[in-house]
């Protein structure tokens, strides 16, 4: 992984030494996690609340465990000011006075942790800004949009362990080599073709939907013989890691809209470690990420822990989704 993050970085802004060892670290957490995964229930318990086990000892749920490794590793590099997670109300602040050059950290620790209890794949998303100036920390200090994000990735738990990764020069993935434990390069240059047939979404949420994304449903539905002219598939793995992963492997489109259902949130899905990393990702290889609206990354955040509406990958679909939104 570091061979190949420094060779991308060579040929352009050179050697980002200290992002180097970030994304190193990271990828420390993703491997301790991912054995802690692999452990199943033996490792605490799955996405269940806090319970006890035979024993009576106090077992904690994966995400705890995963956000407790995460910033044991990660929010010990000398570098990181803050790190934001899905699993902690407040921005943790690693240091008193942040300076320009410092980084934030955004992480959700264990993405589709409901898919633990029926042993399906999970994983660990993340995004990297580094500060402009010095700052004050305050929450609105780390309310920072996506396009100003340096890296991104997400690890996968699934049959083998994967890291995917961007620092802005394309996306590379990763599978971790049991016996020499590193991340080595298994597939360069991801790209999402420009075109699909097979979307993602949870069509239990159907009678909630917007207009413009049951029109798009129901043209996908109708196949051939449809507006479409094309049959399409589905899958929907209730985990973003699982189905964006597939998306960057054989293409395809992601839909969690905001809904009448979760409006009153703005959505489902967290803007700064779930939309924003995988827009980055998304949008590097070649595909599209948009609230329906526009570019999820140009999003102005008002919290940390906000959400968003999601579409995401194949580019030619989500220019399609948009132009019904604008309608
Ligand atoms: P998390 O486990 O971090 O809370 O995230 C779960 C997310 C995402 O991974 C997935 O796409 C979506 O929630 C699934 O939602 P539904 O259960 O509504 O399908
Ligand atoms: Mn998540
Ligand atoms: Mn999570």
């Amino acid at each position: 992984m570091t061979q190949t993050t420094l060779r991308q970085q060579f040929q352009t802004t050179g050697v980002d030494t200290d992002l180097m060892i970030l994304m190193e670290d990271i990828a420390t957490a993703c491997r301790m996690i991912a054995d802690r995964v692999r452990h199943g229930a033996f490792a605490g318990v799955l996405g269940a609340a806090e319970t006890e086990n035979v024993q009576g000892e106090t077992q904690k749920e994966l995400d705890v465990i995963s956000d407790e490794i995460f910033q044991e590793i990660v929010g010990a590099n000398p570098n990181v000011a803050a790190l934001v997670s899905e699993e902690v109300d407040d921005v943790n602040w690693r240091k008193v006075a942040p300076q320009a050059g410092d980084f934030v950290v955004y992480y959700d620790p264990l993405d589709g942790s409901s898919n633990l209890d029926v042993n399906l794949s999970v994983g660990t998303i993340f995004s990297i800004v580094r500060l402009g100036a010095a700052i004050t920390p305050a929450p609105e200090a780390v309310q920072i949009k996506g396009t100003d994000q340096i890296a991104a990735g997400y690890a996968i738990y699934g049959p083998s362990t994967g890291l995917v990764i961007t620092t802005g020069h394309g996306v590379d993935g990763f599978t971790h080599h049991p016996g020499s434990g590193e991340f080595l390069l298994t597939q360069p240059e991801m790209s999402i073709p420009s075109e699909t047939q097979e979307f993602a979404i949870n069509a239990s949420r159907y009678d909630l939907w917007d207009a413009p994304v049951r029109q798009y449903i129901d043209e996908c539905l109708r196949g051939a013989n449809g507006p479409r002219g094309k049959k399409f598939n589905m899958r929907w793995c209730a985990s973003m890691v699982a189905d964006v992963h597939r998306i960057l492997t054989r293409g395809g489109v992601f839909l969690y809209p905001k809904d009448s259902g979760n409006a009153g949130q703005g959505g489902k899905l967290r803007l700064m470690y779930e939309a924003n990393p995988m827009g980055m990702l998304v949008e590097q290889a070649g595909g599209a990420s948009s609230t329906g609206y526009g570019r999820i990354m140009e999003v102005a955040p008002t919290g940390h822990h906000q959400r968003v509406s999601v579409i995401l990958g194949s580019r030619d679909e989500v220019a399609v989704i948009e132009s019904y939104h604008k309608d």
